[in-house]
């Protein structure tokens, strides 16, 4: 597969570590596949514990000198990683769709999603702020100073393989830590590109360090970090069960931990709802990226009054989304990222109508002739919480819709799970608003809107989605930490 870049040299397949471009120390290497036909097209470094480590020395050695820069510095840096980004937009959206196959057009939106948290982030770097707190003896100073935690581990999926590393590695750089990464073992080259466009942007070796390893080498990786005592934090997008390992692995040397993990969203419409515009918002949350997202809606909660005329006018938007390959400028919806994907999906889909659900549109593997991971956009109704997919993320494009009848009904049956990242919903009641939002346990809630992430606004979760924030300036503060000054002998 020809990627066509017009800057071929983003195309990076060697681990940066200290400023070096290098093999993993025992010369293994990983294919990178083409996920629509699971055909390799590259090839990048199959990392192990010995690399791992050695990125932690270089961005150990690093950290002081980064740390002790001033944040105008740092924020002129990243600004200027920022505006290569940019520059490089098109070719970074086409190596995004050839390695996670997300259509080019959604591609080259996720590069300015991405490229809007390191914007964010330059600008916070020079907000950083302590507090002077009013002494409570006379003759003493009391000050609080924000310093950075040192050295960062950024662990980051494959469906956003851009903005999911951006916007940690961002704040990390802004407040003043140094990183080791390592991306999806499915999506390595458009994080090894950023980490180009880092070392071009004239980010100091060390800083940014990024090794890529298979799944079978990345717990070898990860526990290399995890044992480390230099690493002060780890910050990682994915599933729960992978979250939590970490988060008892690292209890060892009580590293501070930033976890976004899986979701179960729930989508409400509400019998006052404006019915198009909640057609509106499920299109824009539950098929962008095919409904690889953890923030997509996993439980679509209808009210019986409304319930067939939204299933009907759903059902034709759905019906009409084009599935194609990633480099078709027409596509919608792309391949699932692999095999096991696609897999899930079916057997969600199968599982819920041997369980009584219906197939309003969908419902099949599609494009066959094309590769074997494509799905078709597709719409159930009927569905029940003893269906898999009412407990499981079926991160995919199927949307099930569930009937009730009353508010408490649906508030229960939308927190009725142990995941809490995000909900929607649409009314026209403005009591019921406040009384729905403040009602629902997730850490973000959509109110007649289902494009929810921005890089002003804190993403993250509660419950078994996770802890920690990421956007806004609570993302930045998730890699400093409070230093408290007391200073005597002043009266
Ligand atoms: C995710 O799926 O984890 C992130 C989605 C987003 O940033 O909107």
């Amino acid at each position: 597969m020809a990627l066509n870049l017009a800057e071929p040299a983003l195309l990076r397949t060697q681990n940066l570590i200290d400023d070096q471009w290098r093999d993993a120390g025992l010369g293994a290497r990983l294919s990178v596949s083409d996920p629509a036909t699971g055909e390799a097209f590259a090839c990048v470094p199959d990392s192990d514990a010995g690399d791992a480590r050695l990125a932690v020395d270089a961005a150990a050695a690093a950290f002081p000198a980064w740390s002790r820069r001033t944040a105008r510095e740092r924020a002129q840096l990243i600004k200027r990683w920022h505006a290569l980004i940019l520059q490089h937009q098109e070719d970074l959206a086409r190596i995004i769709s050839t390695e996670q196959g997300k259509p080019l057009k959604e591609a080259r939106g996720e590069v300015l999603y991405g490229a809007s948290y390191v914007e964010w982030f330059a600008e916070e770097a020079t907000r950083i702020c302590g507090d002077i707190v009013a002494e409570a003896v006379p003759g003493r100073k009391l000050l609080v100073l924000k310093e950075p935690v040192g050295v960062v581990a950024a662990i980051t999926p494959w469906n956003f393989p851009l903005a999911m590393i951006a916007r940690k590695i961002a704040p990390a750089l802004a407040a003043g830590c140094t990183v080791v990464a390592k991306p999806a073992e499915d999506t390595p080259l458009t994080a090894l590109a950023l980490a180009w466009l880092a070392q071009q942007a004239g980010i100091p070796a060390g800083v940014l360090n990024m090794v890529t390893a298979s799944r079978e080498h990345t717990p070898g990786v990860v526990d290399a970090w995890l044992l480390d005592s230099r690493v002060r934090k780890i910050t990682f997008t994915g599933s729960t069960p992978v979250g939590k390992h970490l988060a008892r692995e690292s209890a060892a040397t009580l590293k501070k931990l930033s976890l976004e993990l899986g979701g179960n969203a729930p989508f409400i419409v509400f019998e006052d709802a404006d019915l198009d515009a909640a057609v509106d918002g499920l299109m824009a949350s539950k098929f962008r990226n095919g409904g690889q997202t953890c923030v997509c809606p996993n439980r679509v909660y209808v009210h019986e009054a409304v319930h067939d005329d939204f299933v009907e006018r759903l059902a034709q938007r759905v019906g009409a989304l084009h599935v194609g390959p990633a480099t078709d400028e027409a596509a919608q919806i792309g391949p699932m990222i692999n095999a096991r994907a696609v897999d899930k999906i079916a057997r969600h889909v199968d599982d819920a109508v041997t369980r009584g659900a219906r197939v309003v549109t969908g419902g099949k593997r599609v494009r066959t002739e094309d590769g074997p991971h494509y799905y078709a956009p597709t719409v159930l109704v009927d569905a029940t919480p003893a269906m898999e997919l009412s407990c499981e993320e079926t991160f995919g494009p199927v949307a099930p819709i569930f009937r009730f009848r009353d508010e408490a009904e649906v508030i229960r049956d939308a927190n009725d799970t142990p995941f809490g990242l995000a909900a929607y919903f649409y009314s026209n009641d403005v009591r019921r608003i406040w009384r729905v939002a403040q009602a629902l346990e997730t850490g973000m809630v959509g109110i007649n809107e289902g494009a929810i992430a921005a890089e002003a606004a804190p993403f993250g979760g509660v419950k078994e989605s996770g802890y920690g924030r990421e956007g806004s300036r609570h993302g930045l503060d998730d890699y400093m930490h409070t230093k408290y000054l007391c200073q005597g002998q002043l009266g």
